[in-house]
């Protein structure tokens, strides 16, 4: 479905990129992965910064980001720490995949000597879509070219007041994003004007409550003329996320050791690091059930209940601990006291606070 022609070559005033770009001039938010104003982008910082936004929020990215930064200052170092480290200092940022594919990313970027400084060699590194390859190329390269994320879609549906639901809205999405990209003043500022579409999505057109009034566009959104704005994009409502049930054991020894053990390499949270627990079922498990499957037959009791959301369920883990003179069982014993070096995923991280705390 294209942008109807009505809505680009109407006679209302048009979104011009010279206003954008004014308004991020003024108001561009301080990221630690951002150039200053006239200072070259550095392709890695950027390519790090996009792969963590991926799937989760700047605010959470940001410490994130510092840590890893501060811990790998180069492509070269990332390239060269062995898988497990990186995973650790990935570990609470979720989709663990993408962290894995960083580091083949970092390998082949190191091994060719840098980044491509185009599209489609940037998509062919692993761990880069469509998106991410926009991203990295109109930022770090001043590709002329729009990355369209979920601030841009909402921009973009506002200012040409699109109605169809998502994902099929989509397509047409992105054609208005090109088109707004394709005025002259954002094509000589391509990496400014990317992140300027970012940063009007992240605060000024917000989902719920826009601030239409301070926005530089606001003579040129169809939605906001037709006070549609907080309608779109519209969304399909979503099916509620399926439930599945864990046990997860908590076992301690007198010298202050917890065991832990890794997850298959295959899967949900592939290499990370767990509490050895029961498999994750649509059925809540009997406490008789999962006793058969506790490492050792101890005195386990009751520590607490974790939920966690992950995309396409909801977790609901109930914890049994018991402590033992010595862990004689499946996995390794890891020092209380060490529990940040180990890659724990986010929801481990609850089941570790709730036995612990
Ligand atoms: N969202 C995705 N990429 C971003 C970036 N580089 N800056 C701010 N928000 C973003």
């Amino acid at each position: 479905m294209r942008v109807s022609s009505s809505a680009i070559a109407s006679s209302a005033p048009v979104a011009r990129a010279g206003d954008l770009l004014r308004w991020y001039d003024r108001h561009r938010r301080r990221l630690p992965w951002r150039a200053d104003p006239g200072e070259a982008a550095d392709p890695y910082r950027v390519w790090l910064s996009e792969v963590m936004l991926q799937q989760t929020t700047v605010t959470a990215v940001i410490p994130y980001y510092e840590r890893f930064v501060s811990r790998f200052p180069t492509i070269q170092s990332l390239a060269a720490a062995p898988l497990d480290t990186v995973m650790s200092a990935w570990a609470g940022l979720g989709y663990y995949a993408r962290a894995r594919n960083l580091h083949a990313c970092a390998n082949v970027v190191t091994t060719r000597g840098g980044f491509p400084a185009d599209l489609a060699g940037l998509q062919a590194l692993p761990g880069i879509g469509a998106y991410t390859a926009a991203a990295i190329g109109a930022i770090a390269f001043g590709i002329p070219t729009v990355p369209v994320d979920g601030n841009v879609e909402r921009v973009a549906a506002r200012i040409f007041a699109i109605d169809q639901p998502m994902p099929a809205a989509k397509t047409a999405i992105r054609q208005a994003a090109a088109h707004l990209g394709a005025d002259p003043a954002a094509q000589a500022r391509p990496s400014d004007f990317a992140q300027a579409m970012f940063d009007l999505g992240a605060s000024v057109c917000a989902p719920a409550a826009p601030a239409c009034a301070v926005c530089p566009w606001i003579a040129a959104c169809a939605a906001c003329r037709q006070g549609t704005q907080t309608l779109l994009p519209r969304k399909t409502p979503k099916k509620p996320r399926p439930v599945r049930y864990g046990v997860h054991f908590w076992l301690t020894d007198n010298r202050r050791n917890v065991l832990l053990r890794t997850r298959p390499r295959k899967g949900l949270l592939g290499g990370m690091t767990e509490l050895p627990g029961t498999a994750w079922r649509e059925a809540p498990w009997t406490l008789d059930e999962a006793l058969t499957l506790a490492p050792m037959p101890l005195n386990w009791r009751p520590a607490g209940q974790v939920r966690h959301g992950f995309t396409h369920f909801e977790l609901i883990i109930d914890i049994l601990a018991a402590q033992t003179a010595k862990i004689d069982a499946e996995g390794f014993a890891h020092a209380l006291d060490a529990l940040d070096d180990a890659a724990l995923p986010s929801v481990m991280r609850k089941c570790v606070r709730m036995a612990s705390g």
